[in-house]
């Protein structure tokens, strides 16, 4: 099944490859329910954003100027490993994160040092409700540089430049990186997170 999807997956036709995606996402759907239902959703107004900063030996760029899709999997098997409710990603995910009718290149920003990719953000902008970062890593050996709070500030601004005024995430029930996000104005909201989240 998995190598039928990924010879599917190299398929020019754009029918077969939306269908392909299609699957991808219901699977994934499907393996994160579980990590959805133990999480704390945060949300902040977009208004009164801190200044995009950034060290200046660090370029932030988006996934339609990257070179490699391949490095978000990287990043997020190397960061992520040993969080709860941690999957080891790889081609079906990258397709199911593809094929969001939300996703953008352009909200997929990206770390780089020297060239190399250390960490992401994924700031998706949703139109008829609050958008999203649905994803935060940083390479292990370059954490506590500043490199993940530039990226988030970069990631709202972004958002708040395509027009939206509010914005979401998830967080593990006790994950200290709570407390990261508290510090940039997140706060709890008291609905529990949709499960379509
Ligand atoms: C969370 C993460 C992205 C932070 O990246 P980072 O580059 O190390 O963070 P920064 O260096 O920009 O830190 C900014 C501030 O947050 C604090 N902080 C960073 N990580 C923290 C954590 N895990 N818990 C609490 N505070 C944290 C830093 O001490 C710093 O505070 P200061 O400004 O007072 O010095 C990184 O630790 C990571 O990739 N973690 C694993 C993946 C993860 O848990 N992602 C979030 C899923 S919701």
């Amino acid at each position: 099944m998995r190598s039928l999807l990924l010879t599917a997956a190299k398929q020019p036709m754009p029918n077969l490859r939306a269908a392909f995606g299609k699957i991808c996402r219901m699977l994934v759907g499907l393996q994160e329910r579980k990590i959805k239902q133990e999480s704390v959703l945060l949300s902040r107004s977009l208004q009164n954003l801190p200044d995009p900063e950034s060290p200046p030996y660090l370029e932030i760029t988006t996934l339609d100027r990257h070179y490699s899709e391949e490095d978000l999997l990287n990043i997020h098997n190397e960061a992520l490993a040993g969080t709860s409710g941690f999957k080891r990603a790889g081609s079906l995910q990258l397709e199911a994160f593809k094929a969001s009718p939300h996703h953008d290149p352009k909200g997929v920003l990206i770390a780089r040092i020297d060239g190399v990719a250390v960490g992401y953000c994924f700031a998706r902008y949703i139109p008829d409700g609050p958008s999203k970062i649905t994803g935060l890593a940083v390479l292990n050996n370059y954490r506590g540089m500043g490199i993940g709070r530039a990226l988030l500030i970069r990631g709202l601004h972004y958002l708040r430049q395509r027009g939206a005024d509010r914005v979401q995430l998830l967080v593990d029930l006790d994950d200290s990186t709570r407390s990261f996000y508290e510090q940039l104005g997140f706060e709890p909201e008291k609905d529990p997170p949709h499960p379509r989240w």
